[in-house]
């Protein structure tokens, strides 16, 4: 039981059972312009509605009201940049200030309510000051990840169709500089609108020069300095606050949208019951503002927690060493952290004892959470053991937008096993279930379901595809979300979570598409047909492999297909696939309706028990592929 004698089982009980009660009072921790007095409407079923007569700004209740309420002086946002070696911090005042006038520099640009705002940029304040003031004008964001090349952004421009661009002219990375310019105007004329507006933060060390180039250039620092600030514009509550775009099975990535009042209430909800964190506490997400985990625990949720975030700039190993985030820690007297289990395993293979612990203060850190993938036992006993606080999992998507199973540390700290996220959180109905929907009994693996309604925070439906939507996620298991996961339930009711069922794999915490890289190698004029698999990985957790058939009477030599794949595929996806490794094979294996058997593929290429469904065209491919694809 908590210390305010609250129990996790009560707590989710009743999530489930008074649904309206729950989150109605879980709503109080938001400030509304309209309070709302229905929690749940399915009027629009199967598309849920939270909050449905609610009216709300989400920037105010992640800054104004904070300052309004004395804690104008408190630091909201460090930025600390290991990349350059400087930490900037903002107050609430001067947070809320900036984002008031770069909302105005925004509304100049002609953005209002509804419409929508790409934003392209590194890890720089100027990433969450465009996030907040696109909220307070009521507006819809789409942050696109940097490490994503032109052909990706422009596929987010075209769908998201926005009125302006927010970039900026460099990032920085430990051995190369990101030239951000080129990439934009390339996007813009892939998308076919190559006079959007483009406001560009400049960089030092970096051109900011719109040179000839036949585009609508707009100085971030110029602007700001003549804006007027913009007032918080009042939204729905069902309306929407982003879109973030997150790999599917095919090449076409799935615009995840959110809402503006359920975002905000889940968010709070998990700040304090699942995180532990309130007003004033300093909670670092050592993730980056282009994934979910950035949005919602770099950005909106220790804001609208009134806690300080960390913004770091820098990666965990070699800016300069493997003790970098032990320093972040130190320096900021960081309550808990927040990264992926890939980050801890590059520290430790660094640092095997993390003796570079030893040179900070890091007793302010109670507790070390994870996510983004499995965190794997070997890992887990090593971070507990290092730093000697609960090391605890929790597992959840782009989609949900907080986490689905974990450990209610504010709540109710319940026993960690390691392997499993713990428990589902309130609201979240799990259930494991076979191919037909039919629940499996405890210990036995399945596809893990949520039943409907989903909870506050979780996904609406896919911007401007309603039916996607509903094909993606809702039609494979009658009333269930369907999260693409599988995993077990132990007889406590732990929830283990082993992998995907689909064709997405996990890259160093990063979501990948192998449909999508399989679409670019196909490009290579060389290329027949392809499979790409993720094959484990000690260090990323997983990576791509390619394994590609050449046309017919085509001879080229295995390394420069390679090169000429990985360049490719750098290319036209960008630096996050990672991808590295392509083999050259006769053939692949087939099912008789030419389905690729990628699974297959890679449980030999993991050294697994493999199965071969007895729909393969022709068996003798596998006993030719088991050489090539078993681990040396
Ligand atoms: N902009 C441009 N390029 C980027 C980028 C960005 N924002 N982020 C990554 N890249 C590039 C990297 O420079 C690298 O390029 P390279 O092939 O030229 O070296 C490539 O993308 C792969 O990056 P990454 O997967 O980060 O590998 P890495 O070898 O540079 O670093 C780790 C390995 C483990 C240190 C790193 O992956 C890491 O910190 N992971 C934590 C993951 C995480 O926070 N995930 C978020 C979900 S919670
Ligand atoms: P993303 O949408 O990028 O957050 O990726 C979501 C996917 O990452 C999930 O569907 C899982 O496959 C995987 N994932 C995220 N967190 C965990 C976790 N804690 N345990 C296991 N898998 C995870």
């Amino acid at each position: 039981m908590s210390q305010h004698g609250r129990k996790y089982s009560d707590e989710y009980q009743r999530s489930l059972a008074d649904r309206e009660g729950f989150w109605l009072d879980a709503a109080r921790s938001v400030d509304w312009s309209v309070e709302p007095a229905r929690a749940y409407s399915d009027a629009d079923a199967p598309i849920s509605r939270w909050f449905p007569d609610g009216e709300l700004n989400t920037a105010y209740n992640a800054l104004d009201r904070h300052v309004a309420a004395g804690r104008g002086g408190q630091p909201a946002l460090i930025h600390d940049s290991a990349m350059l070696g400087r930490t900037t911090t903002y107050t609430y005042a001067q947070l809320t200030e900036r984002v008031a006038r770069f909302a105005g520099v925004l509304r100049a640009q002609g953005v209002g309510k509804g419409d929508r705002v790409v934003i392209y940029l590194p890890m720089i304040p100027e990433a969450a000051v465009a996030m907040l003031a696109t909220a307070r004008l009521g507006a819809v964001h789409s942050v696109v990840f940097g490490g994503f090349a032109a052909n990706e952004l422009a596929a987010r421009i075209k769908d998201a169709a926005p009125k302006v661009v927010v970039t900026t002219s460099g990032g920085l990375e430990p051995n190369r500089r990101v030239e951000y310019l080129p990439t934009v105007h390339e996007a813009l004329a892939t998308a076919g609108v190559p006079h959007l507006p483009v406001i560009v933060k400049h960089r030092d060390g970096f051109a900011t020069d719109p040179g000839t180039l036949a585009w609508t250039f707009v100085d971030w620092d110029g602007a700001l300095a003549g804006a007027e600030p913009a007032a918080p514009v009042p939204v729905k509550a069902t309306d929407p606050l982003y879109i973030l775009y997150t790999s599917g099975t095919t090449g076409t990535p799935k615009g995840v949208v959110r809402d503006n009042g359920g975002h905000a209430v889940a968010l709070l909800w998990s700040m304090a019951n699942l995180y532990d964190i309130h007003a004033g506490d300093v909670w670092w997400t050592a993730s980056d503002v282009g994934w979910v985990v950035g949005h919602s625990y770099i950005v909106y949720g220790p804001l609208l927690a009134g806690a300080t975030t960390v913004m770091y700039e820098g990666k965990p190993v070699g800016t300069p060493d493997a003790g970098a985030f032990w320093r972040v820690i130190a320096d900021h007297g960081v309550k808990a952290l927040f990264t992926a289990p890939t980050a801890l395993r590059a520290i430790r293979k660094m640092d095997p004892e993390a003796g570079l612990l030893a040179k900070y203060d890091v007793g302010h850190l109670q507790t070390l959470f994870t996510a983004g993938e499995r965190l794997d036992t070997d890992t887990f006993h090593w971070a507990s053991r290092v730093l000697g606080i609960p090391v605890v999992d929790h597992w959840w998507q782009t989609e949900t937008g907080w986490g689905i199973v974990g450990n209610p540390r504010g709540l109710e700290p319940l026993p960690i096993k390691a392997g499993s996220p713990t428990l589902p959180m309130p609201g979240y109905e799990l259930q494991i279930v076979d191919g037909m929907g039919v629940p499996v009994p405890a210990g036995e693996e399945g596809n893990i379901v949520l039943r409907l309604p989903l909870p506050p925070g979780t996904l609406t439906t896919l911007w401007g595809d309603d039916q996607r939507f509903v094909d993606s996620y809702l039609n494979a298991f009658a009333g269930c979300y369907a999260t693409g996961d599988s995993g077990y339930v132990d007889e406590d009711g732990y929830v283990f979570v082993m992998g995907r069922t689909d064709d997405v794999i996990n890259v160093a915490g990063h979501r990948l598409s192998t449909g999508a890289i399989e679409q670019v190698l196909g490009k290579h004029p060389a290329v027949a047909e392809c499979a790409v698999i993720g094959v484990a990985d000690s260090l990323k957790g997983q990576r791509a492999v390619g394994y590609v058939v050449l046309k017919s009477g085509v001879t080229i030599d295995a390394d420069v297909l390679q090169a000429e794949l990985v360049a490719l595929v750098r290319k036209e996806i960008g630096p996050v696939a990672d991808f590295k490794n392509s083999t050259v094979v006769e053939a692949l294996p087939k099912t008789r309706s030419g389905k690729i058997l990628r699974k297959t593929m890679r449980q030999i290429a993991d050294g697994e028990a493999y199965t071969v469904p007895s729909t393969i065209e022709d068996p003798s491919v596998i006993d030719y592929l088991l050489p090539v694809l078993r681990p040396r």
